[in-house]
């Protein structure tokens, strides 16, 4: 957790405030980058937390809660008729992968510029380009970074139909799977356009390819996950973030029928991990998610308004124009003199002059992300929006 000019050190959290070293408060928007959707200390997460230790941290043998949390998981998503699960959402992708592969019998992964799904060496790749690729274009992946190999990955333009259809113009009958992050929570909070999906599903089915979504931010932007939003089935689903109450675990999943080759083929693919399932983090997971329901998400949703709205506002009274995506309890500000729909698009926005804003923030009390992410949680109240919206106009004054 380093970044520049330097991260604070935290004491403890509460609600939706974070207290640091010196005591300083915060009107914590980042939360834990998306997993914490009750914020801090969340008194049921707790007592679950406080009864799974009890119970014996690491049992070695499955748990009811297991099921139990799949079950809540496939009521949400229906796509996920059989889940997995793992420790880390990087897991998850890594797995889903491996079990793509071998249903399918091919090796490349496609996935899109500027899409993150956290470490997992194939998609590690292109992830914060500092150009864009040209419109309608694919090429095979970049390691975003020293010290990766080239993988048999290909990034495609997220947002373009056309290079989704060059992919696999391309190299069609090499595709085991499509990974698709339906908002690039990385890159702006872009959102995937229907054509964009319809591309998807189109190129994936008439080329024997299965369709990945990663929903490990997605889980939190709405209660069936942004499958339900987009009216989309996935192959493979991988989540984790809000569902494990702030512990580690993750989760992936899909069709019975490809998850099967985890299992019960003749040459089954296994799947292993010493702290895979922690009886804690599902126990935690489950009273977290149970008090997390569809009146929640439209709650957050509206205050995810007002923060935006209110955003808009003091940065045209500083003279200055911002566009703001987001999806479910997340918002974006964009400082750019065009809607941000594309990483060509994001690339031409002002950065620097953010980063700038941010450290204003922090030191009036707000901690938001560098990359310009706001992330709400359960907590938080419509006074929140004026702390604030008060903070940004003081900020704004002084540049
Ligand atoms: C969309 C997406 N996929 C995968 C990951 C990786 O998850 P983890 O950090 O738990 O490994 C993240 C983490 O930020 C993510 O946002």
């Amino acid at each position: 957790m380093a970044y520049p000019p330097y991260p604070f050190y935290a004491s403890h959290g509460e609600g939706a405030r974070l207290t640091d070293l010196d005591g300083n408060v915060y009107l914590d928007l980042i939360n834990n980058y998306t997993s914490l959707i009750h914020g801090h200390g969340h008194a049921r997460t707790a007592e679950a937390a406080r009864a799974g230790l009890i119970a014996g941290q690491a049992l070695g043998t499955p748990t009811v809660e297991e099921a139990e949390l799949a079950r809540e998981l496939r009521r949400r998503l229906p796509a996920l008729e059989t889940v997995r699960f793992t420790s880390t959402g990087s897991e998850a992708l890594q797995y889903a992968i491996r079990v793509a592969r071998a249903a399918t019998g091919r090796k490349r992964v496609l996935k899109f510029e500027g899409a993150y799904h956290g470490s997992e060496v194939s998609l590690v790749q292109d992830i914060w380009p500092r150009t864009a690729l040209p419109p309608g274009t694919a090429r095979p992946a970049l390691p975003s970074s020293a010290g990766l190999d080239d993988t048999s990955t290909l990034t495609a333009v997220y947002n373009d139909a056309a290079a989704v259809a060059s992919a696999f113009g391309q190299w069609g009958d090499e595709i085991a799977v499509v990974v698709v992050e339906p908002f690039l929570g990385n890159n702006a909070l872009i959102t995937a356009t229907p054509d964009f999906l319809d591309a998807v599903f189109e190129q994936a089915r008439a080329h024997g390819a299965l369709v990945l979504f990663d929903e490990i931010q997605g889980l939190r932007a709405a209660y069936g996950g942004t499958q339900s939003v987009f009216g989309v089935t996935p192959d493979l689903v991988t989540v984790g973030k809000i569902l494990s109450g702030g512990f580690a675990l993750a989760g992936f999943g899909g069709r019975s029928d490809v998850m099967a080759h985890l299992a019960d083929t003749g040459d089954p693919m296994p799947q292993s991990g010493t702290f895979t399932a922690s009886p804690i983090a599902l126990r935690a997971g489950l009273a977290a998610l149970s008090d997390f329901g569809e009146e929640d998400y439209s709650r957050l949703r509206t205050l995810r308004d007002g923060f935006a709205a209110r955003s808009v506002e003091e940065f045209a009274r500083a003279g200055m124009t911002v566009h703001i995506n987001g999806m479910g309890s997340m918002f974006h500000i964009n400082i750019n003199e065009e809607p941000v729909g594309s990483v060509a698009q994001h690339l031409r926005s002002d950065h620097a002059l953010w980063i700038a804003v941010r450290l204003g923030l922090l030191n009036r009390g707000i901690n938001m992300m560098l990359r310009g992410t706001g992330c709400l949680s359960t907590p938080m109240k419509e006074s929140d929006i004026d702390i604030y919206g008060d903070a940004l106009r003081d900020v704004l004054s002084g540049i």
